[in-house]
């Protein structure tokens, strides 16, 4: 399967619908109007209140294009529900599918861990390939609601990066490879209180088990570090895939993504590594959840301060798929109610860094990927989801 066939597996949908007295999210402003849906497409659209005989009345609901979600470990959640709880796979995949389609979300990069620590019993081992080719499985089948694609989390700082990205072919349909270095000191965990809490936390350690985990990821990161990065870089050129970096946190890291060739730097964790990446032509994805909760949980930069600085291009809904819709709205009340605006970082932003030039607005002739919102109590309320112009939720 290439990366341009139609992932969801299932035959063209001859669908139609007239959507009506909606308030479109168009690219540059909100407008009340209607859009037609034909083949899965756009058909057309119009403005005004008109409501005609056989269409649904939106009742003044938003109609937004579906959302495209870039880099979301929800379904590493849902595989592993519990420390050591292996779930099985197909009905993680199925739920994880149901939840981000609840949630706006018409196109996901499903985001997977390569390159593992396999000499630590009880430490993460490789699983990538397996759920790719179980993701591709029950795309053919036809049993998932919205279109997934694979972005790769390549882990430099493991033992096992090379093995498995060799396991990975163009046929696999990745369209995102990021560069991921999570040694002890630097980027995300450049605060060692902040990687103290992370790992003690997630994985029970004492305080001298931590140390000697500390000790063992820098002197692995000294071993093979720049084989892996430069084995990784090559693996995103191979498979045909965008190039992300990761935490990037100064000009210099910047400067050497830029180098690599990477357009998305996903949470870059400093107001320098942000300005830089935008002085480079690098599109800066922050997390949706450090947008809702006002922070990051690792204390690296707000999202809202780069919102605010005007250094944000795209959101991800990283760790929590809900957070995405509700980061629209925020985004909006930071940029004085430009709703559109707020949309693009979730719609036409991302699809676009990732190469999608067929969704992520609302255009005739784009795919019908359409989410209708209401708003109760300042939340956002999804009361209906279509992903190439069926109905997914
Ligand atoms: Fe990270």
């Amino acid at each position: 399967m290439t990366l341009d066939a139609p992932l969801t597996g299932r035959d063209p949908i001859a669908c139609e619908a007239i959507l009506a007295n909606a308030l479109l999210v168009l690219p540059d402003r909100v407008e009340r109007g209607w859009i037609a849906i034909a083949g899965g497409r756009i058909a057309e659209i119009g403005e005004g209140d008109a409501v005609p005989a056989g269409a649904t009345d939106c009742g003044g609901d938003l109609l937004a294009p579906g959302l495209v979600e870039l880099h979301t470990d929800n379904l590493e959640r849902h595989l592993e529900p519990r420390p050591r709880v292996d779930w099985p796979h197909a009905p993680a995949i199925i739920a994880h599918d149901a939840e981000l389609a609840g949630g706006g979300i018409t196109t996901v990069f499903d985001a997977l861990r390569v390159g593992s620590i396999v000499h630590v019993s009880g430490a993460e081992k490789p699983y990538a390939r397996g759920v790719a080719t179980e993701i591709a499985a029950l795309r053919r089948e036809g049993a998932l609601r919205i279109e997934h694609r694979l972005h790769l989390r390549a882990e430099v700082c493991s033992e096992t990066l090379l093995e498995e990205l060799a396991e990975f072919g163009p046929e696999d349909g990745v369209g995102l490879l990021s560069l991921m270095d999570h040694t002890p000191g630097q980027r995300q965990f450049r605060d060692m209180s902040q990687l103290r809490a992370y790992v003690m936390g997630k994985h029970g350690l004492s305080e001298e088990e931590f140390q000697a985990h500390v000790a063992g990821q820098q002197a692995l990161r000294a071993r093979v570090g720049e084989r892996h990065e430069r084995g990784a870089v090559e693996a995103a050129r191979r498979l045909g895939a965008v190039l992300a970096s990761h935490d990037d946190s100064d000009r210099e890291q910047v400067a050497l993504s830029a180098a690599h060739g990477a357009r998305i730097a996903e949470f870059p964790t400093t107001l320098e590594a942000a300005e830089a990446c935008r002085a480079a032509g690098i599109a800066v994805m922050m997390g949706a959840p450090n947008l809702i909760r006002g922070g990051s949980h690792s204390g690296n930069v707000a999202a809202a301060d780069l919102a605010e600085a005007g250094l944000l291009d795209i959101v991800s809904s990283d760790y929590v798929p809900a957070a995405l819709l509700q980061s629209a709205f925020a985004l909006a009340r930071i940029w004085d109610g430009d709703l559109a605006r707020g949309f693009a970082c979730v719609t036409e932003a991302p699809a676009r860094a990732a190469g999608l030039a067929d969704r992520g607005a609302l255009r005739t002739g784009l795919r019908a990927d359409l989410v209708r919102v209401a708003e109760r109590g300042g939340h956002p309320l999804t009361r209906g989801v279509w992903c190439a112009g069926r109905r997914v939720a």
